[in-house]
C-alpha cells in the first residue's frame, strides 16, 4: 500500500524561537493523534533542521530539507550537502520546487544531479513538478510535467525510484489562494502515475506517493485527498500554524 503523506514546506519563514515553538507544538499534538496511516514530514529552513530532528527523535514526524547541493563536499560557499543533511538525520529533501527553478535558475540537468545526490546519501527526494498558468492555458500542462519527470527523475533505476515521492504543484496555485480543483488535481495525478507505470511498471506506479501542492489548506484538503491518485499534500502557507497543519494531516 502506498503511503499517505502530508509534508510542510515552510519556505523562508519563522525565527528560531518561533520555529522551535511550532515544531514542539506539532510534536505535542501528534502524540495524541492517530497518525498510523499517514506520514508527516516537516521541511523547515536549513538552520532549524538539527533542532527539528532532535524533536523528531521523540515524535512520529520526519524531517526534510527544502534544497541541497548536488556535490557532496568542497568549495561551494554557502551551500549545504547531502552528507551534512544525513549527519543531522534528515530523511527527505524537496527537489525541483518551482521557486528554485524560477529564482535560482535550477534547470533539468541540475535537478537530475540533485536527485542523484539525495539518493547517494540515503535521502528521499520529494520531486516537484508543475506547469505555469500560460502553459495550462495553452493546454500544454501534461507535456510540461512529462518533460520535468523525463529530464530530472526518470533516469533513475527502479530501485532508486522507489525512494522518490512526487509532488504535483501547479505554479499558478502556489501562494495564490486558488487551488487546483480536485478534478484537475486527479487528472494530472493519474497522468503522472501513468507516466511512472510506462517507465517503471504498474506495480511500482501503484506504490508511488503523489502529493498535491498549491493553496492546499484545512478547508480543501479533504476533497483533494479523496481523489484516487492524490496521496496527500505538500503544504506551504497552511503548514505554518500547528492547528491548521494538523487538520490537513487528518484530512484523509
Ligand atoms: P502554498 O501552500 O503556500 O500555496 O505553497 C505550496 C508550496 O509551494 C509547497 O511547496
Amino acid at each position: 500500500m502506498r503511503r499517505k503523506i502530508v509534508a510542510g514546506n515552510w519556505k523562508m519563514n519563522k525565527s528560531f524561537p518561533d520555529a522551535e515553538e511550532l515544531i514542539a507544538e506539532i510534536a505535542d499534538k501528534l502524540e495524541s493523534m492517530d497518525t498510523g496511516h499517514q506520514d508527516v514530514i516537516l521541511c523547515p529552513p536549513y538552520v532549524y533542521l538539527e533542532m527539528a530532528t532532535d524533536i523528531a527523535e521523540e515524535s512520529v514526524f520526519s524531517v526534510g530539507s527544502q534544497n541541497m547541493n548536488e556535490n557532496d563536499t568542497g568549495a561551494y560557499t554557502g551551500e549545504i550537502s547531502g552528507p551534512m543533511l544525513t549527519s543531522m538525520e534528515v530523511e527527505y529533501c524537496i527537489i525541483g520546487h518551482s521557486e528554485r527553478r524560477k529564482y535560482f535558475g535550477e534547470d533539468y540537468a541540475l535537478l537530475a544531479k540533485k536527485v542523484d545526490a539525495a539518493l547517494r546519501n540515503g535521502i528521499r527526494p520529494i520531486f516537484c513538478c508543475g506547469e505555469v498558468l500560460p502553459e495550462r492555458e495553452a493546454g500544454r500542462h501534461f507535456e510540461i510535467v512529462k518533460k520535468q519527470l523525463d529530464e530530472s527523475l526518470f533516469h533513475l533505476t527502479a530501485e532508486q525510484f522507489q525512494q522518490a515521492v512526487i509532488a504535483y504543484e501547479p505554479v499558478w496555485a502556489i501562494g495564490t489562494g486558488v487551488n487546483a480543483t480536485p478534478a484537475q488535481a486527479q487528472e494530472m495525478h493519474a497522468y503522472i502515475r501513468e507516466q511512472v507505470a510506462s517507465k517503471y511498471g504498474e506495480s511500482l506506479a501503484s506504490e508511488t506517493s503523489i502529493l498535491y501542492g498549491g493553496s492546499c489548506n484545512a478547508s480543501n484538503a479533504r476533497e483533494l485527498f479523496s481523489q484516487a491518485d492524490v496521496d496527500g499534500g505538500l503544504i506551504g502557507g497552511a503548514s505554518l500554524k500547528a492547528d491548521e497543519f494538523l487538520r490537513i494531516v487528518t484530512s484523509f
